[in-house]
């Protein structure tokens, strides 16, 4: 009766709700404060308040229209903010033109791969990845193609290289990525440009690089984030606010496209459409709003920073395996048996909850998300010496 592939996709991804549930039991068993819940990368960090103070700005504007349908790409105002914003980080011209609102950076992705991919074109995403994307590469009648990273999470080239083929389509990256916390570097960025514009020409096809940057704020090292439109021929670049300024219920993003791509026109003029009729129509009218006016203001990562390293440091002293996050707001641990299902049962017994790493494509790891209160890290810390007696022992 249920079309079949969504049948399939709910079975593939049971974790996620098998996690929730089991959150939701503990917690009714226990109490909200002995639960220590870090599947879920919902931020316990409000707002900035210039956030809020907007928000009250725009609850006071009483201009006809304020809350009507508006063109499909957005409010050009908002459009220009962000644009105008994108020039000075980028160091070139990014026209407001190239701009297109989106809800939220999952929307943005659907619309971008609807846009650019014929039915079983190929998309080459790296393991671990964002559970998510091979659904919305589904979404899109595209087929996604994993490329596993490399012993530190980082884009192995050669293997990236074995991959492309005349059906790849599109590239997509996430940096500082979700789950591993990673950046790529802008050397191993300008490589993979050179492997796309070497295939490229070898099979004579054109190849989109797509960026999902919604942590680009949430940086913990003395790095820029390389600009992917400085390196790449064909890039699209999509973000969100639901990270940068805590607003993940408000559901706004927005997609840039480069000025490079020969048919940027064509391609915007295709996004625009499939924002519109893939049924958001246009992202929320108050979100724009809200954003255009902290289109320069963003939660400060000090505060990730001194859970990361509380956590991140209990697990280290404990005898568990960590690479340190550069960004982004998830440890990926090293489970310490191979079956890391068998870890996240011992873990319950805590009631300390985390995903398995196999969501993500990599099994044998788990993911802790630390987006969680410094009381909650606090309070679990004594859980984890408790659980890692238990197993280390
Ligand atoms: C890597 C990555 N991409 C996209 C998203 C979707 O975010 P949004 O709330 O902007 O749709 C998330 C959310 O966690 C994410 O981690």
């Amino acid at each position: 009766m249920i079309s079949r592939k969504i049948v399939e996709n709910l079975g593939n991804s049971s974790f996620i709700r098998a996690m929730f549930e089991e959150g939701n039991r503990l917690r009714a068993a226990y109490g909200e404060e002995n639960v220590f819940d870090f599947s879920i990368g919902n931020p316990e960090v409000e707002p900035p308040r210039e956030v809020y103070d907007s928000l009250h700005e725009i609850a006071d504007d009483r201009t006809p229209g304020t809350h009507r349908y508006m063109p499909n790409a957005g409010y050009s105002f908002v459009r220009e903010a962000i644009a105008g914003k994108l020039s000075i980080d980028y160091d070139m011209k990014v026209p407001a033109d190239n701009i297109c609102m989106v809800c939220g950076a999952a929307a943005g992705l659907n619309v971008v791969l609807k846009s650019i991919l014929n039915p079983g074109e190929e998309v080459i995403i790296f393991a671990p990845y964002f559970a998510e994307y091979k659904f919305y590469i589904g979404n899109g009648g595209g087929v996604p193609v994993v490329v596993e990273t490399d012993g530190e999470f980082d884009i192995d080239i050669e293997q990236f290289r074995k991959a492309v083929t005349p059906l790849t389509k599109a590239v997509l990256i996430n940096s500082p990525n979700n789950p591993t916390g990673v950046i790529y570097s802008r050397e191993k960025l300008m490589e993979l440009a050179s492997v796309i514009k070497e295939k490229e020409t070898e099979f004579r096809s054109d190849i989109f690089l797509i960026s999902d940057e919604p942590y680009n704020e949430i940086i913990y090292v003395d790095e820029e984030l390389p600009v992917v439109f400085n390196i790449f021929e064909k890039a699209v670049v999509v973000n969100s606010y639901s990270k940068s300024l805590a607003l993940p219920g408000e559901r706004i993003g927005y997609i840039a496209v480069s000025p490079a791509i020969s048919e940027c026109a064509l391609l915007m003029a295709a996004i625009i459409f499939n924002n519109r009729t893939l049924g958001f129509v246009n992202a929320p009218a108050i979100s724009q709003r809200l954003v255009a006016k902290a289109v320069n203001v963003s939660v400060d990562p000090e505060i990730y920073r001194e859970r990361m390293e509380l956590l991140y440091n209990k697990l280290i002293e404990l005898g568990f395996e960590c690479q340190k996050p550069a960004g982004a707001f998830y440890l990926f641990v090293k489970a310490p048996m191979d079956d890391e299902m068998e870890f996240l049962k011992i873990a319950q017994k805590y009631n300390i909850l985390v995903v398995p790493g196999r969501g993500f494509g990599r099994a044998g790891f788990f993911r802790m998300a630390f987006c969680v209160s410094l009381e909650t890290i606090k309070r679990s810390l004594p859980a984890f010496e408790r659980l890692a007696a238990e197993i280390f022992s």
